[in-house]
């Protein structure tokens, strides 16, 4: 399996395939690290104002962090160090789930699921596997490192209590009704994890392709090695690591619902010389027939800024070629235009 890189040691210069063209990569080692990305207390402040603070991000930033979740820093710390042994399984364990069918409930792959047919690859590979309902999946996911099943099941049922929790506030600043954000519009759940080796040259190679979250909310666990950038008024600016935090990313799909008042921010992943980077995402999304639309309630007032579309047709145009697979233009076509 030589594929993932994960399987690689002493890796001394950058193979050919990772070398991305001067246009696409960073270029340069030193980026600006962003310290005004919101950063919220869910214990100390009062409900309204956290409800307040959260929708503003949403507005003004796209990105922000929150601390004392009530996600137990034992379980992050566990869940994370599952994850590092589980990179470092032997090559012919890790085979068993290699795959880039995106329809498959629990794969491993390096770069995209297009590995075979792209011009270059990413430095990553990444394990995702389905969630909920737990029973369904839990059969398809690894039973190696010991204990994985245990203690993941717990993280993926203590990370969907958060993110529903956040999606209620939301739900509360925007004037919606409670549960709006229940059942078809987020039945996928899917954990996603990126782990890149270190990386001789930096400068050359890109750990994640330029890109915006196209579901409904993302969660994201960091670790302490930086390598998350946002682009922001033009600029590449790194996000910085506060240690037992959650980054929560609003993606496409609670964009549209918002009726255009979120920001879904334009995010990517650069390297390390040095060290190893692990992270471990936990994505909400629709289910294949759920229609996409800006939020009844909203439209009531307002004029509806977005047509209605399924997430199949999002990705029919998303992948069609006009628009590079860049979810912002993506989303263009389906905006009313009045
Ligand atoms: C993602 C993502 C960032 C990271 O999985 O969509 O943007 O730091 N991950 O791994
Ligand atoms: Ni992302």
């Amino acid at each position: 399996m030589e594929i993932l890189i994960s399987n690689w040691s002493n890796v001394e210069c950058v193979p050919k395939k990772y070398i991305f063209p001067p246009e696409r990569r960073p270029g340069k080692l030193e980026f600006p690290v962003c310290h005004d990305i919101p950063l919220i207390d869910f214990a100390h402040n009062h409900p309204d104002e956290i409800v307040q603070q959260v929708i503003r991000a949403c507005q003004e930033f796209g990105i922000f962090q929150v601390i004392n979740h009530g996600v137990c820093e034992n379980l992050m710390y566990a869940t994370m160090n599952m994850y590092k042994e589980f990179f470092k399984l032997p090559s012919e364990y890790k085979a068993k789930f290699y795959s880039n069918d995106i329809n498959k409930s629990c794969r491993i792959y390096s770069s995209t699921f297009a590995y075979d047919t792209e011009e270059f690859h990413y430095w990553r590979d990444n394990f995702t596997h389905r969630c909920h309902p737990l029973e369904e999946y839990i059969q398809s996911w690894p039973d190696k490192p010991p204990k994985y099943r245990e203690v993941v099941s717990e993280y993926s049922r203590e990370t969907r209590k958060l993110l529903y929790k956040i999606l209620d506030m939301i739900c509360k600043g925007l004037g919606l009704e409670k549960g709006y954000f229940e059942g078809e519009v987020s039945k996928t759940h899917l954990l996603s994890v990126n782990h890149h080796i270190p990386c001789p040259n930096p400068s050359l190679t890109l750990g994640m392709p330029v890109h915006s979250d196209p579901n409904l909310i993302t969660l994201l666990q960091q670790c302490d090695v930086p390598g998350l950038q946002i682009l922001k008024d033009g600029q590449w600016i790194g996000v910085h690591h506060v240690p037992h935090s959650l980054i929560v990313i609003p993606g496409i799909q609670l964009k549209v619902m918002s009726n255009d008042k979120f920001i879904t921010p334009v995010h990517r992943v650069v390297t390390h010389r040095l060290e190893a980077r692990t992270t471990i995402g936990v994505f909400l999304g629709p289910s294949l027939e759920f229609l996409i639309k800006p939020a009844t309630a909203l439209v009531r007032t307002e004029p509806a800024e977005f047509r209605a579309f399924t997430y199949p047709e999002f990705f029919k145009v998303f992948n069609g070629g006009a628009n590079k697979s860049d979810a912002q233009l993506t989303l263009n076509h389906f905006r009313d235009k009045h």
